[in-house]
């Protein structure tokens, strides 16, 4: 009578309800101990929240690559990482070049929490497209004890800055004005309260130069660079690639709201509590809004920043405070120096997860290699020459052929040397403002704290 209980038809839908239990268990099982960390804030459940959620963070540590067709689903399941990591009380950067992800981030998870102060103390969010802009000031380096260690930091985070404009400015720099222009970011640097406005205004000619800023190239306290600025700056050769420079850079203050931002010489976002704080960065800075060179510079300049900053952090810290960087179409903020995070950040304590479409998008085959040394892949529904290339990567033969027919939400998963898993992410479990349902859903928008902090956020 019940044969057809094992008809091999009927196998898949067995497959599909054992995944929605495992994922359900693991769901209420990481709600309990949230309401037990909430009445008993002295019991660490750190470890075992960790066990539970879906992917560890031992497994994070080697950077994850999540790669699949446009609506395979990889935006939800980086918002259910995010999400994680949040709750983890890990730091957290967010690169969205459209901004969704931001949003969601913002209106539906940390209002619909049950205990979003902890999370919202956190946030520090940069925005870009609201009236006024929040201020940032790129320059704004973190008070240091003396003279000297002042130019160390100079001198360690000024390359990465000049990478970020090397990679962003159209058309590329050349040789002349990368040196140049590293040299006067140096200088700046100096000054008590630098900003970009510094920089544009010390590209001017001898007789142009105000009195602050004269004063400040013979008050250099290294020797090479005054003597650099005492012969060679005010030449003729200079003077050439001063001006390319001087047409590049103020056409970043033809965009109204960029100019108030980076005008201002305070910031907040400040690069001394972002790791050791733990801090939720959340970069809006939409290429709808901005267009596509400004986004990207904005995020360029930001992971570079955090890069830098983070290659000087004590081991100590790296250990206590991880910092996890989510990009969402990685391609768009892409380049050498990602490479380079995915290579040595993991020492210190820096760890991405990147997004992207398919393989080799708008990428050099340098940038492609380096995301597929990911440890972790996730790989949902792609085309059929991905699908050939991600097999061998996950391991599985004959796998391509899964990977054409999966559907939204599905993906495989491969966390390094262990086998490859198939994971299926019900909606709910990816997106909890359904779970919370609407009704607990707009008690929590209406609850005052949850207010105040959103206009404090404003
Ligand atoms: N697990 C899921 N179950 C059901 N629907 C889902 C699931 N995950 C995502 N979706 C839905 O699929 C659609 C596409 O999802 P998502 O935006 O995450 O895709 P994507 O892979 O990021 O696409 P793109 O590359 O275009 O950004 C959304 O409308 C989302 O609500
Ligand atoms: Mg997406």
């Amino acid at each position: 009578m019940l044969w057809f209980l094992f008809c091999p038809r009927i196998f898949p839908i067995y497959y599909r309800l054992l995944s929605l239990s495992y994922v359900g268990i693991l769901q209420s099982a990481n709600r309990t101990l949230q309401a037990i960390e909430v009445f008993l804030p002295f019991l660490s459940l750190h470890f075992l929240k960790q066990l539970l959620s879906p992917i560890g963070y031992r497994v994070r540590r080697g950077h994850c690559h999540i790669l699949g067709k446009t609506g395979a689903g990889k935006s939800v399941v980086l918002e259910q990482l995010i999400w994680n990591d949040i709750e983890n009380g890990y730091g957290v950067a967010v690169f969205d070049p459209h901004g969704q992800l931001i949003e969601k981030i913002l209106h539906f998870k940390l209002l619909g929490i049950s205990h979003p102060r902890q999370h919202f103390k956190r946030v520090v969010l940069l925005d870009f497209e609201s009236d006024p802009p929040s201020a940032f000031n790129f320059l704004k380096i973190p008070p240091s004890k003396n003279n000297e260690q002042k130019s160390q930091i100079i001198s360690a985070i000024t390359p990465f800055l000049i990478e970020a404009f090397q990679i962003t400015l159209k058309p590329e720099m050349s040789d002349s004005m990368r040196h140049t222009l590293f040299k006067v970011l140096q200088a700046v640097l100096h000054l008590p309260k630098p900003c970009l406005m510094d920089v544009v205004q010390l590209l001017v000619r001898r007789d142009q130069l105000t009195t602050p800023y004269q004063q400040l190239l013979t008050a250099l306290p290294n020797p090479m660079l005054r003597h650099y600025f005492q012969k060679h700056y005010f030449s003729n050769t200079t003077e050439r690639s001063k001006e390319a420079l001087y047409s590049r850079l103020s056409s970043l203050f033809a965009h109204q709201q960029l100019e108030e931002s980076l005008r201002s010489t305070d910031s907040i976002l400040d690069f001394s509590k972002v790791f050791s704080q733990s801090q939720i960065v959340l970069i809006k800075a939409s290429q709808g809004r901005l267009g596509e060179e400004l986004s990207r510079l904005i995020g360029t300049l930001v992971h570079q920043l955090l890069l830098g900053f983070c290659f000087r952090r004590h081991p100590q810290e790296a250990l206590c405070h991880p910092f996890f960087i989510h990009m969402d179409e990685c391609h768009n903020f892409m380049n050498l120096k990602i490479v380079k995070g995915i290579a040595e950040a993991r020492k210190f304590g820096m760890f991405y997860t990147l997004v992207r479409q398919r393989l080799g998008q708008e990428m050099t085959k340098e940038e492609d290699k380096a995301l597929r040394d990911c440890n972790l892949h996730i790989v949902g529904k792609t085309n059929y020459e991905d699908a050939k290339v991600m097999a061998k990567e996950l391991g599985v033969k004959h796998l391509e052929r899964r990977l054409l027919h999966l559907r939204t939400g599905q993906f495989f998963m491969r966390q390094g040397e262990r086998r490859c898993q198939f994971i299926a992410f019900p909606k709910t479990f990816a997106m909890p403002v359904n779970q919370v349902g609407k009704k607990r859903h707009r008690k929590y928008m209406l609850n005052k704290e949850c207010q105040k902090l959103q206009q404090r956020l404003k």
